[in-house]
């Protein structure tokens, strides 16, 4: 396994495996790695002769109220994790190689950034747009992997690759959870143990939601009242969104027909979480 730091290095390193008709398989990362990236890594390496992971905390995305400066990043660790995944490359750019000082442009993906984690983050789909599509022209991948995690992130992505014809296949792998059900996140590092107690309650409203479309509920508004009502005896937590949407616009439906996807964002103490499941009504 090789690091690059070098924004050049990484082209050319590509560069070479297109000659060579070697197919590349890439996986986007902030670092802080878990089960979750891990996954992925696996699946690229399944499905692609080389596997490049990049690392980097892309300070764009962040908002001047998140936590940019105190993001994890136990490099260290997360190298013997690629290295154990069998990845070929880390491209691990500095912040001057991807913004160097006259950087100006920006990708803003229209509509789709603008619902529920881009209205509670401004700015912050924008920073994930622009850095995956540089991150995608020095890396030139045949196949990128992200996850369900963050679901509409990889709507935004997908929109980007398309609009733009990065010609890159964006494949999305399923989340990987803790034995509660909490989605793993390099943010769960931050949670105290009474937070960490009460943080699978995003999942179990998800469970709710779905359990009611299952069970025959069609009414979106009745399903967002029985996620609302799981976290609401949770002392910790608070509900910034709990919604039924189209799984290709994300927009908000009034009734379930087909498949959609619950999306939800909850506080646990001061710590924001997100979640999703994709629900598919039986005829
Ligand atoms: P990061 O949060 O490090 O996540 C990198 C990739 O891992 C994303 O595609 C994310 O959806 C996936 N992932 C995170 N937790 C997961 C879980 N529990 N199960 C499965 N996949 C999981 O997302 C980013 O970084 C950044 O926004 C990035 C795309 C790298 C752009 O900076």
């Amino acid at each position: 396994m090789r690091v690059i730091r070098s924004v050049s290095a990484m082209a050319a390193w590509s560069d070479r495996l297109h000659r060579e008709g070697v197919t590349i398989g890439f996986v986007p990362t902030m670092g802080a790695l878990h089960n979750g990236h891990r996954s992925l890594i696996r699946k690229a390496r399944l499905a692609c002769d080389a596997v490049v992971v990049s690392i980097f905390v892309n300070p764009s995305q962040f908002g001047p109220r998140d936590d940019f400066t105190r993001y994890p990043r136990p490099f260290r660790h997360d190298l013997s994790l690629c290295r154990a995944e069998d990845a070929d490359i880390v491209f691990a750019p500095t912040q001057n190689g991807i913004y160097p000082r006259a950087f100006q442009t920006g990708v803003t993906v229209r509509t789709v950034s603008r619902l529920w984690e881009g209205a509670h983050r401004p700015g912050h789909f924008e920073g994930v747009a622009t850095v995956v599509t540089k991150l995608l022209n020095l890396v030139r991948p045949r196949k990128t992997f992200l996850g369900q995690k963050d679901y509409q992130q990889a709507v935004v992505v997908r929109q980007l690759v398309a609009d733009l014809n990065l010609g890159t296949d964006v494949i999305v792998c399923p989340t990987v959870r803790e034995a509660d059900g909490l989605a793993m996140s390099s943010r769960n590092a931050y949670l105290t143990d009474h937070e960490r107690e009460a943080a699978p309650v995003l999942f179990r409203a998800l469970k709710r939601g779905e359990g009611d479309i299952l069970s025959g509920v069609t009414s979106a508004a009745a399903i967002q009242r029985a996620m609302r009502a799981a976290v609401a005896g949770h002392r910790l937590a608070k509900v910034d969104y709990l919604a039924v949407c189209d799984p290709e616009t994300l927009a908000p439906v009034s009734r379930v027909r087909g498949t959609v996807v619950l999306l939800g964002a909850v506080r646990v103490g001061t710590i924001r979480l997100i979640d999703n499941l994709i629900v598919k009504r039986k005829r």
